[in-house]
C-alpha cells in the first residue's frame, strides 16, 4: 500500500523514563488516517502530524454511534527491535466488527501495514521501563453529514499511539470487582462481541456506581437471566477452581479477546485443564464457600493479566487468595509479557516485528 508520510515540524517533548504513564493520556507526534467512499473504496492512506479533526456537526458518528475501535501494543526489545503482539487477530476482529456495524472491511495486510508505518515514524516514543509499552488504537468513524438512520457512505480509519503504563492504578496488584446484577452490557444478537464504542457507553452507569463503592471494575452477567458470567468490559474473566481454569464461552455477547485466546493456548500447553462454558455467579459463590475458588483474573490487551482480589455480589463479599496475586496469574503475566518483549521463545509465532 502506498502511504504518504508528512512529518511534524513541531515534535512534542517525550515523557521521561520515570514519568508515570497514566493510561491513554499522552499521544505521539504522528497519526495514520485513510478515507473511504463508495467510488474509491479505502484510499488516500497517509501518516500526518497528530492533530484535531474538523467535522461537520451533522457527521453521523456523533448521532448514531457508527464507530469501532481496536487495541494492541508495541514493545521495544532489549536488542532494540519493535514487536507487535498478534496484530493479525486485531485485523480479523476489525472485520468481524465492521460486518456487524455495516462498516466496509479493511484488508488484513493494509491494516497491519498502516500500524507498522505509523509506529515506524514514532518508534522513539516506545517506553522501555518494565510494565510499559506503546498502546496502538486503530478506530473507524462514520463521516456522512446526514441525520437519517442508515449506514454511512463515507468513513475515516485512523490510528493513534499512546505510551502507557499499567491500565489500572493497582498495576499487578489485585483489583476489586463489583458483580452487576441490575444493568446489563449486552445481549446475544446485540453488539457485545463487536469492538464497538457503544458497548463501553452501556457500561458507564454501573461503573460509576461501582466506583462509588470502592470497586474498580464491573463484572457483567448475561443480559437475559442475569445469572451467567460474561466479562468485565475492559477484560475477559477467568476462574481457577479446584485446579481447573474456567472462562465463559463466547456465546455472542462476549468480546473474543486476544489475550483470552493466548491464555487458553498457554494453559493447554501447561496441561492445565481448561473449560470454556457457561458459569453462573451462584456456582462461583458456592466454590468460594467450599474453599475451591483459587484464583480469579482478568485478561485484556490494556490490562494484560489483572488479578482479582475481591468480588462483591450483592451482600456477598468474596475475598480471593487473601487479596494476593495467584501463582497462575503471575506465571501467565510473566510468560505473556516475556513473549511480547522477545525474552521468551515465541513458539506460536505471536510476535510480528515492525521493520
Ligand atoms: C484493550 O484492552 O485494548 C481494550 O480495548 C480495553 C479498553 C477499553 C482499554
Amino acid at each position: 500500500m502506498d502511504i504518504k508520510i508528512t512529518q511534524t515540524n513541531n515534535p512534542k517533548a517525550k515523557p521521561n523514563e520515570d514519568d508515570n504513564l497514566l493510561f491513554g493520556t499522552i499521544f505521539t507526534d504522528h497519526m495514520f488516517i485513510m478515507d473511504y467512499d463508495i467510488d474509491k473504496g479505502w484510499h488516500d492512506a497517509r501518516v500526518i502530524p497528530y492533530q484535531p479533526l474538523s467535522l461537520d456537526p451533522a457527521t453521523m458518528v456523533f448521532h448514531y454511534g457508527q464507530e469501532m475501535f481496536e487495541g494492541l501494543k508495541a514493545y521495544k526489545t532489549k536488542d532494540g527491535r519493535t514487536l507487535l503482539f498478534r496484530p493479525n487477530k486485531n485485523a480479523q476482529r476489525t472485520n468481524k466488527t465492521n460486518k456487524r456495524l455495516c462498516i466496509p472491511e479493511i484488508e488484513e495486510e493494509v491494516f497491519i501495514d498502516a500500524i507498522k508505518t505509523v509506529i515506524k515514524q514514532d518508534e522513539d516514543w516506545i517506553p522501555t521501563k518494565p510494565g510499559t509499552s506503546l498502546y496502538v488504537r486503530p478506530f473507524i468513524i462514520a463521516t456522512d453529514p446526514f441525520l437519517g438512520v442508515r449506514p454511512s457512505r463515507t468513513y475515516k480509519f485512523m490510528i493513534i499511539l499512546s505510551p502507557v503504563g499499567a491500565y489500572y492504578p493497582e498495576g499487578l496488584n489485585p483489583v476489586k470487582i463489583w458483580v452487576e446484577d441490575e444493568y446489563v452490557r449486552a445481549v446475544r444478537g446485540g453488539l457485545g462481541e463487536a469492538k464497538a464504542g457503544a458497548n463501553y457507553v452501556a457500561s458507564l452507569k454501573s461503573q460509576v456506581e461501582a466506583k462509588k463503592e470502592g470497586y474498580s471494575q464491573v463484572l457483567w452477567l448475561d443480559g437475559i437471566e442475569r445469572k451467567y458470567i460474561e466479562e468485565v468490559g475492559a477484560m475477559n474473566i477467568f476462574f481457577k477452581i479446584g485446579g481447573k481454569v474456567i472462562t465463559p464461552a463466547l456465546v455472542g455477547s462476549i468480546l473474543p479477546g486476544v489475550t483470552r485466546d493466548s491464555v487458553l493456548t498457554l494453559c493447554k500447553e501447561w496441561n492445565i485443564p481448561v473449560e470454556e462454558r457457561k458459569i453462573s455467579i451462584k456456582e462461583i459463590y458456592q466454590e468460594y464457600l467450599n474453599g475451591t475458588l483459587e484464583e480469579v483474573f482478568g485478561t485484556g490487551t490494556a490490562a494484560v493479566i489483572s488479578p482479582v482480589g475481591e468480588l462483591r455480589w450483592g451482600d456477598h463479599i468474596m475475598n480471593i487468595n487473601n487479596g494476593e496475586i495467584g501463582q497462575l496469574s503471575h506465571k501467565l503475566y510473566d510468560v505473556i509479557t516475556g513473549i511480547q518483549l522477545g525474552e521468551i521463545e515465541d513458539k506460536y509465532n505471536w510476535t510480528n516485528e515492525v521493520k
